[in-house]
């Protein structure tokens, strides 16, 4: 069975399997680049949070009271959601991992910071391992190259990794197209770039980088839908 991939511009998108959504660190209403996508018409199944920073929650409350969706993520964006008056919700934290029935969610090592808009601790940053029928999936969420990602094979044989790309705050074109061969992903989808003056990638010399990993990579533009599988 296919899942599809769909962006909302910078690292928001949805995995789509079995009739269920699955939205990833909502970030739409902040981004004049993503000024096409209708918030309001996202209906997700599940929302996972890789941590707290603006311009990955920004959304997920709104969409989350749309649409009922069930939040994955730290267990300190969890309790932060319940004051925001979002019920439904899932605490997990590195390490673990949780089958929700329509998919299993492993969350792993991210590098980074994580704190809410307001202030408010977050705990640590995380990707995920999603498993969606006979395939896994791996989000790094925002991270520079890590050691713990040469774990990820020993877990899920992943067949297509998202990662970031816009260097400055996480990983550049270099460090993910390393991190593409750590997790054994042959396939990557660039995401966290071209949104800020700060992460402007130059996209054919970040096409060059993969051709020499041996790793195929593909840059979506904002509405970009497409079967992965
Ligand atoms: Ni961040
Ligand atoms: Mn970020």
């Amino acid at each position: 069975m296919t899942t599809t991939f769909t962006y909302y511009g910078h690292a928001c998108f949805s995995l789509e399997h079995n009739g269920k959504t699955w939205l990833f660190d909502p970030f739409i209403s902040g981004n004049p680049k993503a000024s096409s996508i209708d918030i309001d018409a996202l209906n997700p199944d599940y929302i996972l949070l890789s941590h707290g920073h603006a311009d990955h929650v920004l959304d997920a409350v709104r969409i989350a009271k749309n649409s009922g969706a069930k939040v994955v993520a730290s267990f300190e964006v969890h309790e932060w959601l319940h004051k925001q008056g979002v019920e439904n919700t899932h605490p997990m934290n590195i390490g673990g991992e949780w089958d929700f029935g329509d998919g299993k969610v492993k969350c792993v090592v991210a590098h980074h910071s994580s704190v809410l808009p307001d202030g408010t601790y977050a705990g640590n940053p995380m990707g995920f391992i999603l498993w969606l029928g006979d395939k896994s999936f791996y989000y790094a969420g925002d991270t520079s190259l890590t050691m713990d990602m040469q774990l990820i094979p020993r877990w899920a044989s992943i067949h297509t990794a998202i990662l970031p790309i816009g260097n400055n705050f996480t990983m550049g074109i270099e460090d993910a197209a390393i991190a593409a061969t750590f997790v054994g992903a042959k396939s990557v989808i660039g995401v966290h770039f071209d949104t800020f003056g700060y992460i402007q990638v130059n996209h054919a010399h970040a096409n060059d980088v993969f051709v020499d990993e041996n790793v195929d990579l593909w840059l979506p533009q904002i509405g970009d839908s497409k079967s992965l599988i």
